[in-house]
């Protein structure tokens, strides 16, 4: 083995998750950005977490409105759901312009992904600093899936989604 860099071990250790994290705006839409960095934490209560950079929109909302969904979609939005990471919500009202469709969470006033594999709808319960991102602790309320749904992942250190 050589020494490599945290960017070379994130290719290798690909595939990543994948999920679209979408949070209200101030002026009522919903905003989207893409996240591989997500995790479980805990499964009683159920609990998640996800690592999002200081630099983006989406941490600022979720701290000003304490709730997110993470939807793990599907293949069908796999060019729509990338372009959720490349670009950010101050610009770009990312839902309506790349035809992402959205319908009410069951338990939470943000809106989901519609035809997800699954959908976790969360409260934030606390935050961390780490480095350059920050940390959401989040309860999750409530939890919806559809295995015939399949799966998108994130591949060659997030340069692109596809299926397993
Ligand atoms: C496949 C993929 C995965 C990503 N995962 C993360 C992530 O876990 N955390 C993060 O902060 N940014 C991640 N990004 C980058 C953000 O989605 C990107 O910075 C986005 O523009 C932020 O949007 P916002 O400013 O609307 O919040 C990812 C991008 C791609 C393409």
């Amino acid at each position: 083995m050589t020494n490599i860099s945290i960017g070379q071990a994130q290719k290798l250790t690909a595939p990543a998750p994948f999920a679209l994290l979408s949070v209200r705006r101030p002026d009522g839409g919903t905003n989207l950005m893409a996240v591989s960095w997500w995790t479980y934490l805990s499964n009683h209560p159920p609990m998640l977490g996800v690592c999002l950079s200081k630099k983006g929109l989406s941490g600022s909302l979720i701290e000003e409105t304490g709730q997110f969904c993470l939807s793990i979609v599907g293949e069908n939005l796999k060019e729509a759901a990338f372009r959720c990471g490349t670009c950010s919500g101050r610009t770009v009202d990312k839902a309506k312009e790349f035809g992402i469709p959205l319908e009410d969470s069951s338990v939470l006033s943000v809106p989901c992904v519609s035809g997800s594999r699954v959908v976790f709808s969360c409260r934030l319960a606390g935050q961390t600093e780490a480095g350059d991102h920050t940390f959401y602790l989040a309860e999750v309320a409530a939890v919806q899936g559809d295995a015939d749904v399949p799966q998108l992942f994130a591949w060659d250190g997030y340069a692109r989604l596809d299926t397993l």
